[in-house]
């Protein structure tokens, strides 16, 4: 029997956009991210980056690898100076990169056994992708972006825009969708790589340094939209220099040179992220975010 079907064929299953009650259902057990003994290292030899190395293995063993678990629900900033592994940890949770050694279990299944064709499922049916760059498509306007990934999902011309509208309207660009990249600010360019990211309704949501090139208003208003989005179940990981961004997360890692120095709690993984806690106001912002 070929493992490749049978595994596509779960993953398909499981990925179908999951409402945002059960989504945070505290009955699931499984982490969405195992991480095991994860160890990154670019080059050979004497000039190899260990770029995700852990901790030494006391018995003199070698490195150990980065291990975590991240819970359906949390809401987890990476910080660390640069260098330190952010981007290379983030792209392996993302399925962008493979680990050089160690395990990773996204959702229970262990991406280390998937061919490109499924880890392209899981990229497109499981995790939205922010990045600092925004990274959309020149020339193409905010309705085509958002609709792309559900084009890649096969879902119908109708149903697509209807979903890209909504994503659209949800970030406060209903009045946008026809302005392309050049035609938007810097502000709305995130904004539409947040709608893009959040229309395949994926379990996780994964933001390298999402507001690095932001001003202060518009990394408020694409945090607020990420504390919405983690509020409404979705897990969250974040990369960010910034503490005042930092301060959104449930829970806080700290990068030095490839191991975690540290991992605090800021606020527990039910519930609503420690900024958003009663904050009505921040909600508003984003509703009426629109007509700009
Ligand atoms: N493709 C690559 N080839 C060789 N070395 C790499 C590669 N990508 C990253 N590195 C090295 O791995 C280490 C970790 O890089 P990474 O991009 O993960 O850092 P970072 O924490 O995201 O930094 P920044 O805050 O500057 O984005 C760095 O020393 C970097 O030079
Ligand atoms: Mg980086």
């Amino acid at each position: 029997m070929s493992p490749r079907l049978p595994v596509a064929r779960r993953l398909t299953r499981q990925v179908r956009p999951v409402p945002a009650e059960a989504a945070g259902s505290p009955s699931r057990t499984v982490p969405v991210i195992s991480v095991r003994g994860v160890r990154k290292s670019y080059g050979v030899g004497e000039a190899a980056v260990h770029a995700l190395r852990g901790p030494d293995d006391p018995a003199g063993g070698g490195p150990l690898g980065v291990s975590v678990d991240v819970e359906q629900g949390d809401f987890v900033a990476v910080m660390g100076s640069s260098g330190s592994g952010k981007s290379t940890l983030m792209n392996i949770l993302g399925c962008l990169d493979v680990p050089t050694s160690g395990r990773y279990l996204l959702d229970g299944i262990d991406v280390g056994h998937l061919d490109e064709h499924q880890l392209s499922l899981v990229r497109n049916r499981k995790i939205g992708f922010i990045f600092q760059s925004f990274n959309l498509v020149p020339r193409t306007t905010a309705l085509a972006q958002v609709e792309l990934p559900l084009a890649y999902a096969g879902v119908r011309a109708a149903e697509r825009r209807r979903r890209a509208v909504a994503a659209l309207s949800m970030v406060g660009l209903g009045d946008r969708l026809d302005h392309r990249p050049n035609e938007l600010s810097g502000g709305q360019q995130q904004r539409v790589a947040v709608a893009r990211a959040l229309v395949t309704s994926p379990a996780m949501l994964l933001a390298d340094e999402p507001t690095g090139n932001l001003d202060s208003r518009s990394t408020d208003e694409v945090l607020a939209m990420v504390d919405r989005l983690n509020a409404a179940g979705r897990t969250v990981v974040l990369i960010t220099h910034e503490d005042e961004v930092a301060r959104h997360a449930k829970r806080v890692l700290r990068l030095v040179d490839g191991r975690i120095v540290s991992d605090v709690r800021q606020g527990p993984v039910a519930g609503p992220p420690p900024v958003f806690a009663g904050a009505e106001p921040v909600v508003g912002a984003v509703a009426s975010g629109g007509g700009r």
